[in-house]
C-alpha cells in the first residue's frame, strides 16, 4: 500500500536518512524504532510531507507522492499526522480543534466531532475546554481524534504516548491500536522504547544513524537480531563466543542449536535472557557456581561463573529460596542461538 525507496536527506551535508527501503501492507502496523537523532521524525515529516527528501521514491495506494517529478503537498495526502509534541493549536477549544480541517455544515461537524471524541474514549464535555486545561494523555488524544477525522488511509503517530505514566501509556496505546485496526486504517508509530514497539506492531524498523539495520516481524527482530546493538537495542541479551559449525554452536553453555547451519567458525552467538532455565539438578550441559544474587521480589538476579567461562553471566530467574551465594546449578538452554553478524 505504502512503498519507500531509496529515500535519502542531508541538513545542510549531514546524512540523517540514507537509503531508506520500507513497505507497508493496508491495514497494518509498523513501529519504527531507534535511539534519540537517529532520524524517526525526519522520516515521518518526509511521509506527512513536510519535508522534500534529497532522493527517493514515496506511492501510496498506487499513487506517486513523491519522486523526481512529483511533490503532492502534505494535505493532499491523505496521511494523517500525530506529531511529537505541540500537537493542538492552543488557541482553539478541544472541539475546534478535531473540526479543524472538516469541511462540512456546522452541525454535521459537531455531530462527527462527538463520534470522535466517543472513538477515542474522550468525555464528550471536553469538547468545551482549552488545550491546556486537559492532561496530557488527554491532548494526545485529542491529536488523534482530528487527525482521524481526515479519514486518513495512512496513520504516522511520532511518539504520541511518551508524555503518559506507564500504565496509562500501555492502556493507550492497546485502545490506539484497536482503533486503528477498526477503522481499518494503516499505521506507523515512531518510538524509542523497545517494548511498545514489540507489543504495538506487526512489522518493526529498526533505525541507527538513519539507516534501517534491520525490517522484520517483532519475533524475527527480537529472536534474529542482524547484529549485537540491535540486539541489545530490544532487550536484554547475553552474547558471547562460540565455535559454530553444522548448525550447532559449542560455548560456555554447552552446545546450543543455531538456525543456520551454513555458519562456521568463531562467532557471537546471542541469546534471551528467558531462554535460560536455572535448574537444581546438575545434570543439564553446563554447570555454574551462583557468586551473587540481587534479590528484588518474585524476581532475583543471579550471578553465574563456572571454570572456563571468560566473565560472569547475569540472568534474571523467579526467586528461590535454595539460590544462594555459593550454590551449584544447572543452566539448561531452550531453542536456537542467534549467530550475529558481527
Ligand atoms: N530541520 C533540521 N535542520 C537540521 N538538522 C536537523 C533538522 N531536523 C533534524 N535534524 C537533525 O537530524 C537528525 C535526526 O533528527 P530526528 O528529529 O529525525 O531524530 P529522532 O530519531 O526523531 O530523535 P528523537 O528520538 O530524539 O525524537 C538529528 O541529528 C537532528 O539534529
Ligand atoms: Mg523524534
Amino acid at each position: 500500500m505504502l512503498t519507500l525507496s531509496g529515500i535519502s536527506k542531508k541538513f545542510s551535508q549531514t546524512p540523517v536518512l540514507e537509503a531508506i527501503d520500507l513497505a507497508v501492507t493496508p491495514g497494518s502496523r509498523t513501529a519504527i524504532v531507534g535511539p534519540s537523532g537517529s532520524g524517526k521524525t525526519t522520516l515521518l515529516r518526509i511521509l506527512a510531507g513536510f519535508e522534500a527528501p534529497d532522493t527517493g521514491k514515496i506511492t501510496l495506494q498506487g499513487r506517486t507522492l513523491f519522486d523526481k517529478q512529483t511533490v503532492v503537498p502534505a494535505h493532499e495526502r491523505g496521511i494523517g499526522f500525530v506529531p511529537q509534541e505541540g500537537a493542538l493549536f492552543p488557541h482553539m477549544k478541544v472541539g475546534d480543534n478535531i473540526a479543524y480541517g472538516l469541511k462540512g455544515p456546522k452541525d454535521e461537524n459537531r455531530r462527527r466531532v462527538a463520534e470522535l471524541m466517543e472513538l477515542v474514549s474522550l468525555d464528550a464535555r471536553l469538547a468545551a475546554h482549552w488545550p491546556h486545561e486537559i492532561s496530557g494523555g488527554q491532548q494526545q488524544r485529542v491529536a488523534l481524534a482530528r487527525a482521524l477525522a481526515q479519514k486518513p488511509a495512512l496513520m504516522l503517530l511520532d511518539e504520541p504516548f511518551s508524555a503518559l505514566d506507564t500504565g496509562l501509556r500501555a492502556a493507550t496505546r492497546k485502545a490506539t491500536a484497536e482503533l486503528l485496526a477498526q477503522a481499518g486504517v494503516a499505521s506507523i508509530l515512531v518510538t524509542h522504547d523497545q517494548q511498545e514497539a514489540l507489543s504495538f506492531a506487526s512489522q518493526i524498523a529498526v533505525i541507527r544513524q538513519g539507516r534501517f539495520t534491520q525490517v522484520g516481524s517483532p519475533a524475527e527482530v527480537y529472536s534474529r537480531p542482524v547484529d549485537e546493538q540491535t540486539a541489545l537495542f530490544l532487550g536484554d541479551a547475553l552474547i558471547f563466543t562460540a565455535q559454530v559449525s553444522h548448525g550447532v554452536a559449542r560455548c560456555a553453555l554447552g552446545e546450543i542449536p543455531v538456525a543456520n547451519p551454513s555458519i562456521s567458525g568463531e562467532r557471537r552467538i546471542m541469546l534471551r535472557p528467558e531462554q535460560l532455565i536455572i535448574t537444581a539438578t546438575t545434570a543439564s550441559q553446563a554447570q555454574a557456581t551462583v557468586t551473587g544474587v540481587d534479590f528484588s521480589g518474585h524476581l532475583s538476579t543471579l550471578t553465574l561463573m563456572a571454570t572456563g567461562w571468560a566473565s560472569p553471566l547475569e540472568i534474571k530467574t523467579v526467586s528461590q529460596p535454595w539460590l544462594q551465594p555459593g550454590a551449584t546449578v544447572g543452566v539448561a538452554v531452550q531453542g536456537q542461538a542467534c549467530v550475529l553478524s558481527h
